[in-house]
C-alpha cells in the first residue's frame, strides 16, 4: 500500500472516530476546512502567527480550525488563564514524546502528578525568592558574555548560547562551562536544534502535530513506503536520551567523588532518603526541561533587542544616557539600579512585546467540552495563544508595528496597564505559564543593561563604509528567531573597556 493509501486509511478512521465522539454545538467560526482535510491547507505558512493575526481580525478572539476532525483554536484572550484547570493539558505528541521519548520533559507533561511534581521542582530551583542568590553567577556570566561580544561580536548567536546554557548549566547541574566549544553546550545545542527545528516543528505546524492527527501511521511498518520518519525517530531518541542522561550522570559522579559543585541537582540529591526512583526520574527530566528551554528562547529575545537596536539607534542612545545619568561612567550597572532606570525596563518589555518569541506559545490541550460565549470547544482541541495577534492589536498598542518604548511609561488603569504587559502573555498561559520567567526578568534585564552601558550598536557597514539594511527571515515555527544578521558591535569608549577589564580582575 503507498503511503497515500495508508494517510487516506488512517483519515477516515480518524474521521469516524472523532465523529463519533464529538458532542454537537456550534463551533466558533474559522477559515473554511475543505471535505475531509479539513483546515490542512490555511496552516501551511512559514509564519503561521502572520495568519492567525488576520483569523483574529476576521474571526475575533477565538478562531477554530481543524485538520481531519483535530480541532485546534487559537485564542488571543484569556481563555487559558480563566479556566487554568481544563485548559492546562498537553497534547500527547506521537513524534516528540512516544517516538522519540520527550514525553517527560515538563513542556510536553500531561497535566496532573508528574507535571505539579516537575513544577514544584522548579519553583525550588526558580521560585521568585530563590532568584537574588544567583545575582552574583548572573553577573559573573554578563560580562564573560560582553568579553566574548567585544572579541568576536559577529558570534553573538554563539555567545548568547553560551550565556544562557552556561548559566542553567551552573545552576542546575553545578557544571562549569569549558568556553563556547563545551561538550555539554555542544550537545544541547545540537538537541534543542533538533527538537525544534525537526522533531517539534519540521515543516510547520502540520507537520508537527501530522502524527498526533494520524497517530495510527506510527504503526506502519518499517518496510512500508514512506515510513523513513520511523528511523530517524528511534536515532533522535538516543540523541534525546544522551541530552537528558549525560549532564545527570555528571552530578551524580561528581557527588560520588565528593568533586561537585553546589547546585540545584547536587541539593536535592544530598537527602538521599528522598532519592526514590520516581524521585530521580522527575528530578532528571525537570533539570533537561530547564536547561533546554533556556536557550533558544533567551537567543530569541537577545536577537530582537539587538535589531532594536541596530533599527533604532535614537532609542539606544536615550537609554544609554540614562544609564549614564544614573549609574555614571565609573561603574558597571548592578540590579540594584533596576529601580532607577525606567526607560531601559521599558526598552526590556518593548523587546518581549515587539519581538515576540513564542508567537503562538506552546499548545495546550482542552480537558473537557468547554462553552465559551455560546459557542463550543470540544474537548481535545488544541489551544494555541494567539500572542502576535495580542501583541499586534492597535487598540491596545497604537502603532503597534512600531518599535516605541515610551508606550510603557505612559501611567495607565492597573488592570490595562496588566493587559498591556508583555508578560502577561509571551511567557505563556495558565497553570503552564513559563516557569523561568523570574531567572529570565533578572538574567535577560541584567544582559541589556550591560551591554547598552558598555557597548555601541548599529547597522554593519560595506566597503565603502555605507551601513547596510539587516536581512531578516524567520525560519522555525515556533520561537520567532530571526536567523543571523549582520551588525556592528563594538566597545562604547575606553571608559567602557577599562571598566570591563577592571570588573575582569576584581572577579579572577
Ligand atoms: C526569554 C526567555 C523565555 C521565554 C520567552 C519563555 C517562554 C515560554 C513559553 C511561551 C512557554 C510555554 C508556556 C505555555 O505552555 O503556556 C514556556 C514554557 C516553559 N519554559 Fe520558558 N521561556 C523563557 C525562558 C525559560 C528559561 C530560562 C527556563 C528555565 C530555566 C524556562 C523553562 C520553561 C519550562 C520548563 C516550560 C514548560 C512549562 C510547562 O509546560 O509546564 N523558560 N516558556
Amino acid at each position: 500500500m503507498s503511503l497515500a493509501a495508508w494517510v487516506l486509511a488512517a483519515v477516515l478512521v480518524t474521521l469516524l472516530v472523532r465523529r463519533w465522539k464529538s458532542s454537537s454545538g456550534a463551533l466558533p467560526p474559522g477559515p473554511r476546512p475543505v471535505p475531509i482535510l479539513g483546515n490542512v491547507l490555511d496552516l501551511q505558512a512559514k509564519e503561521l502567527w502572520l495568519v492567525a493575526e488576520k483569523w483574529a481580525k476576521k474571526f475575533g478572539d477565538v478562531a477554530y480550525l481543524h485538520v481531519a476532525g483535530q480541532g485546534l483554536v487559537f485564542a488571543t484572550m484569556d481563555l487559558l488563564d480563566k479556566k487554568g484547570s481544563i485548559y492546562g493539558d498537553k497534547p500527547t505528541l506521537v513524534m516528540a514524546g512516544e517516538l522519540c521519548g520527550c514525553d517527560n520533559m515538563v513542556a510536553f507533561t500531561r497535566y496532573g502528578d508528574t507535571s505539579r511534581r516537575q513544577r514544584k521542582l522548579i519553583n525550588q530551583a526558580f521560585g521568585v525568592q530563590v532568584i537574588p542568590a544567583y545575582h552574583p553567577l548572573i553577573e559573573a556570566e554578563t560580562l564573560s558574555f560582553i568579553r566574548s561580544l567585544v572579541a568576536d561580536p559577529s558570534n553573538y548567536i554563539a555567545h548568547t548560547r553560551r550565556y544562557a546554557g552556561g548559566m542553567t548549566l551552573s545552576v542546575v547541574y553545578g557544571y562549569e562551562a569549558a568556553g563556547n566549544n563545551d561538550k555539554f553546550l555542544n550537545l544541547g545545542e545540537e538537541c534543542v536544534d533538533l527538537l525544534s527545528n525537526k522533531i517539534a516543528s519540521g515543516g510547520g505546524i502540520v507537520r508537527v502535530f501530522f502524527l498526533d492527527i494520524f497517530p495510527s501511521l506510527k504503526r506502519l511498518p518499517t518496510w512500508a513506503p514512506g515510513s523513513g520518519f520511523l528511523i530517524k525517530a528511534a536515532q533522535w531518541k538516543a540523541k534525546m536520551d544522551e541530552f537528558v542522561d549525560r549532564p545527570y550522570e555528571f552530578v551524580k559522579a561528581s557527588l560520588k567523588s565528593g568533586t561537585y559543585v553546589p547546585s540545584f541537582c547536587s541539593m536535592l540529591l544530598e537527602d538521599e532518603k528522598k532519592c526514590t526512583p520516581q524521585f530521580e526520574f522527575d528530578l532528571k527530566q525537570t533539570a533537561n526541561s530547564m536547561y533546554s528551554a533556556s536557550m533558544d528562547t533567551t537567543i530569541t529575545v537577545f536577537c530582537h533587542f539587538l535589531l532594536a537596536m541596530v533599527l533604532h539607534p535614537e532609542v539606544l542612545i536615550k537609554a544609554q544616557k540614562e544609564i549614564d545619568s544614573v549609574v555614571g561612567t565609573d561603574r558597571l550597572p548592578t540590579f540594584s539600579d533596576r529601580a532607577s532606570l525606567p526607560f531601559v525596563d521599558a526598552v526590556l518589555s518593548e523587546v518581549y512585546r515587539w519581538g515576540v518569541p513564542v508567537p503562538l506559545s506552546l499548545p495546550h490541550r482542552l480537558m473537557e467540552d468547554d462553552v465559551y460565549r455560546g459557542m463550543l470547544i470540544p474537548k481535545g482541541s488544541l489551544i494555541f495563544g494567539n500572542v502576535w495577534a495580542i501583541t499586534r492589536d492597535e487598540t491596545l498598542f497604537p502603532n503597534a508595528s512600531a518599535f516605541l518604548p515610551e508606550r510603557y511609561l505612559e501611567k495607565v488603569e492597573p488592570a490595562l496597564a496588566k493587559k498591556r504587559d508583555p508578560r502577561s502573555y509571551v511567557f505563556g498561559f495558565g497553570r503552564r505559564r513559563c516557569p523561568g520567567v523570574n531567572l529570565v526578568e533578572s538574567s535577560v534585564w541584567i544582559l541589556i543593561t550591560s551591554v547598552l552601558a558598555t557597548l555601541d550598536i548599529s547597522k554593519a557597514k560595506d566597503s565603502f563604509g555605507n551601513p547596510v539594511e539587516p536581512k531578516i527571515d524567520f525560519n522555525n515555527s515556533v520561537f520567532r528567531m530571526p536567523d543571523h544578521f549582520d551588525c556592528d558591535i563594538r566597545p562604547r569608549s575606553e571608559q567602557a573597556l577599562k571598566l570591563l577589564r577592571q570588573a575582569e580582575a576584581d572577579r579572577s
